[in-house]
């Protein structure tokens, strides 16, 4: 029988504090993919940051950041292909291919875009095409799952439309039509410590809404102690009509893997006050091996350019291959 081979590929901006949100929604499940042996590529994807405006300094500094956060939280360079998206200029060549059978009605219905550009004046084109340099991200590696957060779900669908069409129009079956893989419990959306009707997001001005996952324990007890509750002191579990405390009962049950019901229990004889020392608690324990293993590897800048350099070669490798078949098909490969 023929085994079917399950191509995982993933993408995580370099830019902003990386927070809980992107670890249980994606980081997690990454290297749990990779621990369960399917062929996994990560690409810190810095062509997507820059559609919005950045500083120089600061996106070095974040692309190695981000290199030494996916390897402390388990991301295995030896059993996954980690890189940076601009070192594989396959994806720019590629998204051009696939912007010329995109149309801008797909592309102006996107939420995320609809969000990201209302509070604009001047829009960058490349805020608008994005998500195509997604789906190129994507397509080029003939991904069959894509482990991503629910805010990515519409873009996974621009992915899936994009490669049938391409087939379609050039009547071949080079591009594969890759799944999202989302979570369908709370990890697929943490919610704001501050508004928990908003996504914890790293764009987001207010530091005290996100933990970050290198955000020192002090810090991390500050934020839970001004996290939003409502007038009820009793800790329950009721997202519909306490949302705000639900929220952090979430996060401490993806952080310890105990069930809302058994942490309401356990802390039954406390108000929400004090359960919110609690919740930091169990989120500082979980992030102290990853900040260890962080700040040891942070120093290590060799090492992790060592660690770019050669996942942008085994993923170049994939992203050529594919690239030429494309261009075959496209008729833009006369051999000379
Ligand atoms: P980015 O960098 O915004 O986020 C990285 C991952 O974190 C997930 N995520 C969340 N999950 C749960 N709760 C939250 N509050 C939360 N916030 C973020 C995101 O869903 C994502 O999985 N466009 C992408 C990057 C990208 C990509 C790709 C992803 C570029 N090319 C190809 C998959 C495949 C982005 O900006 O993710």
């Amino acid at each position: 029988m023929q085994t079917f081979r399950k191509v995982i590929f993933s993408g995580i901006q370099p830019t902003g504090n990386i927070h809980l949100g992107n670890y249980f929604g994606a980081i997690k499940r990454w290297k749990e993919l990779q621990d369960a042996d399917h062929d996994c590529i990560f690409s810190i994807v810095d062509l997507h940051s820059i559609t919005l405006p950045q500083d120089p300094k600061a996106l070095n500094e974040g692309i190695l950041k981000m290199t030494a956060t996916l390897l402390a939280c388990g991301i295995d360079p030896q059993k996954s292909v980690i890189f940076q998206q601009s070192n594989v200029k396959e994806h720019a060549e590629f998204s051009w291919i696939l912007k010329c059978i995109t149309t801008m009605a797909r592309l102006g219905r996107l939420a995320q875009f609809k969000e990201k550009s209302e509070k604009l004046k001047e829009v960058p084109l490349g805020l608008y095409v994005y998500p195509v340099l997604q789906a190129a991200d994507i397509l080029l590696y003939k991904t069959t799952h894509v482990p991503v957060g629910e805010d990515q779900s519409q873009h996974i669908q621009l992915a899936q439309d994009l490669q049938r069409v391409f087939n379609h129009t050039y009547k071949s079956e080079v591009l594969v039509r890759p799944t999202a893989l989302i979570s369908d419990g709370p990890a697929s959306r943490v919610k704001s410590l501050r508004d928990p009707a908003k996504k914890m997001s790293k764009s987001d001005p207010d530091p005290r809404s996100y933990i970050g996952l290198t955000d020192p324990p002090e810090l991390i007890t500050n934020k839970f102690r001004k996290a939003l509750t409502d007038f009820t002191s009793e800790v329950s579990f009721d997202p519909e009509n306490r949302a705000s405390v639900s929220n952090l009962i979430l996060i401490e049950s993806l952080s310890t893997g105990l069930t809302p019901d058994e942490i309401c229990e356990r802390n039954s004889n406390i108000d929400t006050g004090k359960y919110k020392l609690v919740v930091a608690d169990s989120v500082i324990e979980m992030l102290r091996p990853i900040q260890n293993n962080y700040h040891r590897l942070i120093n290590e800048k060799g090492y992790l350019i060592s660690v770019l350099r050669d996942g942008a070669e085994r993923a170049r490798t994939v992203a050529n291959k594919t690239l030429s078949e494309v261009k075959k098909v496209v008729g833009l490969s006369l051999e000379y």
